[in-house]
């Protein structure tokens, strides 16, 4: 355990992984250079001994985490570009309102994370494949005419969005029409990141190991941000001690689906910290985590259920068939990592997760060791 342990952290110091990784936006495009990211790479300076590697794991985590999550003024700057827009959007559509969502707002959000729009209309679905399409159209024109706004481009997907960069912040951004699933699900995530300690530290380290080995880009066929959060929830659900519940399960009168939009926000703030028997440290819970989708988890026939709090079976349902990857969406109960629909793209995820098992090979521990 000791070893592997080691070699992961190895790993990160040889390659500079912390110090110099660049991980590509979710959905780059072309012409969109990658933006790096900052964090120092004094996590791993301190001396690394064999018996207090568990804790020194465990430190390092939080020590990235503390580098690297979003600030303060880093959400400051995204309100204002989220409330400046909200203006010129309302010239056109007086009733609207602009809400930021995704990881800016969930909690999991890192200094170099893209900020995620979504323009309420109407508090219903509406179809995205026309009316949103064409919404989305007028606002792209719109965007146009503001100079601060850099490259409004529509893009046609199952959800379309238009994307852009905010000159004044920096910032790349999204944004969608009326997909309020977003909405509800931010503030679940917020909960979920909040009610432990150790969520959000973990979380942030196996979005940044999963960046660097290119497995989280579902504009890539690879697995979306929001994916690796549930995969990561439903590690710490079903422990046999569990760190997390399940929010909707316990309180599902703070994140009923029929909320109003305007009370989602409140929802979750109170519900009072979660008391988890299992006091795993960070390390030996990042280790349980990769171990698990690498000798536990079927791929075949399970679908990740953090709303239950559980493996479920696909049963030949609709929505799971032939797909490589099956987390449901909390909400709308969709297939949150249908991004991965190639094989060979299936088979480099599952790699990565067994691939850090190989390397704690005595042999190849001795390797790492003369590397240094
Ligand atoms: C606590 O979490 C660890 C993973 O870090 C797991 O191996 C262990 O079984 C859990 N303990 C209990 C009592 O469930
Ligand atoms: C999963 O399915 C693949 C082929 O579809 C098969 O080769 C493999 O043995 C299956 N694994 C399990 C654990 O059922």
């Amino acid at each position: 355990m000791t070893n592997l342990l080691l070699f992961f952290v190895l790993e990160g110091l040889l390659l500079g992984v912390w110090s110099k990784e660049t991980c590509p936006g979710f959905r780059p495009l072309p012409g969109i250079e990658p933006r790096s990211l900052t964090c120092k790479a004094s996590a791993l300076t301190t001396e690394l001994q064999d018996s207090t590697m568990d804790r020194s794991l465990s430190q390092q985590i939080l020590e990235l985490f503390h580098d690297c999550q979003q600030q303060s003024i880093d959400l400051d700057k995204k309100d204002l570009c989220r409330a400046e827009l909200q203006r010129e959007i309302q010239r056109i559509f007086p009733q609207t309102k602009l809400y930021l969502v995704g990881s800016s707002l969930n909690g999991f959000g890192t200094r170099s994370s893209d900020a995620d729009l979504c323009l309420v209309l109407i508090d219903k679905q509406i179809n995205q494949k026309s009316e949103a399409l064409h919404i989305l159209t007028l606002i792209q024109q719109l965007f146009y005419r503001l100079s601060y706004i850099e490259r409004p481009q529509l893009i046609r997907a199952k959800v379309p969005i238009v994307k852009f960069r905010d000159k004044v912040s920096g910032v790349e951004c999204d944004l969608n029409v009326n997909n309020v699933v977003g909405i509800r699900n931010t503030f679940l995530l917020r909960t979920y990141a909040y009610i432990e300690s150790r969520v959000r530290p973990l979380v942030l380290v196996v979005k940044k190991w999963a960046c660097h080995h290119g497995i989280n880009d579902a504009s890539r066929g690879t697995l979306s941000s929001y994916s690796l959060v549930l995969m990561v929830l439903h590690y710490l659900q079903t422990l046999p001690e569990p760190v997390i519940p399940s929010l909707q399960k316990e309180h599902p009168e703070c994140f009923d689906p029929t909320m109003q939009l305007h009370l989602v926000h409140q929802g979750g703030s109170k519900i009072s910290p979660y008391l988890s028997l299992n006091s795993s440290n960070l390390g030996d819970l990042l280790v349980g985590f990769l171990q698990y989708y690498a000798t536990e988890f079927n791929w075949n026939n399970s679908v990740i259920s953090v709303r239950e709090a559980k493996v479920m079976s696909k049963n030949n349902e609709m929505e799971w068939k032939n797909k490589y990857i099956c987390v449901e969406e909390p909400y709308d109960r969709t297939n949150t990592a249908r991004a991965v629909h190639e094989n060979i793209k299936f088979d480099m995820i599952r790699k990565e997760f067994i691939q850090v098992k190989w390397v704690s090979r005595p042999g190849d521990w001795g390797k790492v060791r003369s590397e240094r």
